[in-house]
């Protein structure tokens, strides 16, 4: 019941992401709403976590009132460069760079799929002939949860590149109707900051093929790849765009030819899904488990790398509660008790797992997984 809900909740989610990027703010905040309701029947369902659930519908219902404030149809605001505003830009573009502390060492499996890209990356930022052209752009393509972000990270974290991390639909979001110009303040602070990095999250927000495009998305996309292309990589000087996408099939043809490099991201198979395994019970005595069979198992299920992580998570908070009985106990939970609070830990058994796998499901189908191994062989460029 609480999964059918969830799933519910991750399609509204989706669904009001997707209305965001297309420059909806109606139904945006119809799909706001609706989350907002799950939310609080979760609230109702798992006693445990009311709090938690109640707080994130808050939030749901706030970002619902803030689209009812907003204008309609927004005026675009050319090339007005008012001081105040520019500032303003900046300072959101200011708050995009992150310092990335992944490391290659975090990402399990993926062993191809992360020389492609250090490689690539490597490539454009190396001194080299000037007959040598850069890639300038490298897009990632996969089932949702799979590392795209954790790679990207990992490759900032490996360079000592300025790291900008966008979510296409933040940028649309956030400044609906005047993304574009957020985008050309985005090139120009990397430009100064160079080399940098900036990565793009969900690029598939800013897709025109869907219907009902809003001519905010339609001049975001053509400013980025504007931007792409009107950039020379000379030295020192060089802006990398990576992409992602769980989605590549909505993207354009014009987004498309400006990132030959395609690296796709698969879900685990065995050996991979034991290395996150590993990853994700760093510190705790896994000697009384059979990796080989969770890993089997997770594969059978079509687990990401994030439900390999969620069915980690899972199996360490049931080895605490059995060894922790007061966790149950609400009243020690509460202030004064967490201070004197001392967790005790035993190693985990196949038992905290074989709980944890009836909770977690994968939302992905044999049918999508192939749907990407099409797209990866007809488009998937040199990967
Ligand atoms: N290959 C992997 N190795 C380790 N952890 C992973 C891996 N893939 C996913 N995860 C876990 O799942 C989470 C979500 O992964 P993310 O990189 O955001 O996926 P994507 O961007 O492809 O949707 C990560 O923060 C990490 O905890
Ligand atoms: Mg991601």
């Amino acid at each position: 019941m609480q999964s059918l809900h969830l799933s519910l909740f991750e399609e509204f989610k989706r669904k009001y992401e997707r209305a965001l990027g297309r420059g909806d703010p109606e139904a945006a905040r119809d799909y706001a709403l609706k989350c907002a309701r799950i939310l609080k029947a979760l609230a109702e369902k798992v006693p445990g976590k009311r709090e938690f659930y109640l707080e994130k519908a808050e939030s749901w219902e706030k970002a619902a009132r803030e689209l009812e404030a907003r204008p309609p149809s927004p005026v675009p605001q050319g090339n007005t460069r008012g001081a105040g505003s520019e500032d303003e830009y900046r300072t959101y573009v200011e708050g995009l760079i992150s310092t990335s502390t992944v490391t290659w060492n975090d990402i399990g499996g993926l062993h191809e799929v992360k020389k492609l890209l250090a490689q690539n990356v490597a490539l454009a930022f190396a001194k080299k002939p000037e007959a040598i052209k850069p890639w300038r752009g490298i897009l990632l393509f996969g089932p949702p949860g799979t590392g795209k972000t954790l790679l990207a990270s990992a490759a900032a974290g490996s360079l000592k590149a300025t790291f900008f991390n966008v979510k296409a639909s933040d940028v649309l979001s956030k400044y609906y109707g005047e993304s574009s110009k957020l985008i050309s303040v985005l090139y120009g602070v990397a430009k100064e900051k160079a080399p940098s990095i900036i990565f793009i999250d969900e690029v598939d927000a800013l897709s025109l093929k869907r219907e009902n495009v809003h001519e905010a998305t339609r001049r975001t996309l053509a400013t980025l790849l504007a931007e792409i292309d009107g950039f020379k990589g000379d030295g020192e000087k060089f802006v990398l765009t990576l992409v992602a996408t769980n989605t590549p099939w909505d993207l354009d043809e014009a987004l498309l030819s400006r990132f030959p490099v395609r690296i796709y991201v698969p879900l685990p198979d065995k050996e991979a899904a034991r290395e996150i395994v590993r990853i994700h019970t760093r510190g705790l005595d896994t000697s009384r488990l059979d990796l080989e069979a969770i890993a089997e198992e997770s594969v059978r299920r079509l687990y990401s790398g994030r439900e390999i992580a969620n069915l980690c998570s899972m199996a360490i908070h049931h080895m605490l509660e059995d060894v922790n009985p007061e966790l149950a106990d609400l009243e020690r939970l509460s202030s004064a008790g967490i201070k004197d609070l001392q967790l005790k830990v035993r190693p985990l058994e196949m038992e905290d797992f074989e709980i944890a796998f009836k909770k977690i499901k994968s939302p992905l189908t044999k049918k999508d997984i192939e749907r990407y191994e099409k797209w990866a062989e007809e488009f998937g460029g040199r990967n």
